[in-house]
């Protein structure tokens, strides 16, 4: 499993950015072809994101490029030009249907026989963002080997069901929940929604959290000031790893002496709680906390 606790945008058309990105410690970055760059400025995206690609280096991080949905008519002509810089993975924005992925899985799979890539090595993202998306989640899932992630978008989400954004954010409850519980099904990470207010720095974490605790894998982010809080929040602390290790050894035990729930300061264990511990100790391995 690759960590991807926090996903950094940056306008494919702004060198400084992607430069500075390259200097961080962020799980992955993401290339943005798509709505942070104005209709005006895509061609030039397209080039300094192709060359980008193929001369800096981006140390650790995940190299990964968001291109324009099919609907635009620019999804296409976005591959053609960065596909020879072979990304890591493509972030399909606005997913509404199973044959959106599988469209692009078919180009990524063409340009890897033809390259003499290794099949399925590049990966794909769908960002889920509308409420046709939503609806065809476990379509979506299903669709392609190569999807390794459901991201769920806030903002057009909310854009899309006349939601008004609150700082609770119930209004995207269910999706986000529907997102977790697709991705929990079919083996998939769930990438939550950015917090766009990047100077508050409390929102960031208590929203950090909250999805972490829903289920989420990782977070969308869109400056430097959010890696550190966000990539923390998705990483197991030395006391919860501890209490992990402990538990699946009492476990070990317990249940070689035929027993399989057991009680542990109060409070009873049985296999769930052992699973979820392993799996914590599976994201502290991923985020290099434990070998
Ligand atoms: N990636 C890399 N570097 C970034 C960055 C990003 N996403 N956002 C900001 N920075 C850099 C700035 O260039 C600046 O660098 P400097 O200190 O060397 O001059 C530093 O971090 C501090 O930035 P700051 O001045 O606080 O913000 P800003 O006004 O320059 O930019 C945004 C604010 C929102 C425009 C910017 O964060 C951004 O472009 N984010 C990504 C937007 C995006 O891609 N959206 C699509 C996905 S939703
Ligand atoms: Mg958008």
């Amino acid at each position: 499993m690759r960590a991807r606790r926090a996903l950094l945008y940056m306008p494919g058309d702004d060198e400084y950015k992607i430069k500075k990105a390259a200097e961080l410690t962020v799980d992955s970055v993401v290339l943005d072809l798509e709505d942070s760059v104005s209709m005006s400025c895509k061609n030039t995206a397209r080039e300094m994101v192709a060359k980008s690609l193929a001369e800096v280096d981006f140390l650790g991080s995940e190299r990964l490029v968001r291109i324009n949905p099919f609907s635009s008519g620019l999804a296409e002509g976005d591959l053609e030009m960065v596909l020879p810089s072979q990304p890591d993975g493509v972030l399909l924005p606005k997913t509404k249907t199973a044959e959106d992925v599988q469209k692009l899985s078919k180009i990524l799979a063409d340009f890897e026989k033809e390259h003499g890539w290794e099949n399925n090595s590049i990966a794909i993202l769908a960002i889920i963002e509308n409420a046709v998306g939503i609806i065809n989640l476990k379509e979506i899932a299903q669709a392609d080997p190569r999807l390794v992630a459901l991201i769920c978008g806030g903002e057009d989400l909310a854009t899309d069901i006349n939601a008004v954004r609150t700082r609770a954010g119930w209004e995207l409850f269910y999706a986000r929940s529907a997102v977790v519980l697709h991705a929990g099904a079919f083996n998939l990470q769930a990438i939550d929604m950015v917090t766009t207010d990047f100077s508050d720095a409390h929102a960031l974490e208590e929203e950090a959290l909250q999805c972490m605790k829903m289920g989420f894998g990782g977070k969308q982010i869109i400056h430097p000031n959010q890696i550190e809080p966000v990539q923390r929040a998705f990483t197991p602390d030395e006391e919860e790893i501890a209490y992990a290790l402990q538990l699946i050894e009492k476990f070990e035990e317990s249940d070689k002496n035929g027993q399989a729930a057991f009680a542990l300061d109060g409070v009873m264990v049985d296999l769930p709680v052992i699973i979820r511990a392993q799996r914590l100790l599976k994201r502290a391995r991923a985020a290099g906390k434990l070998l």
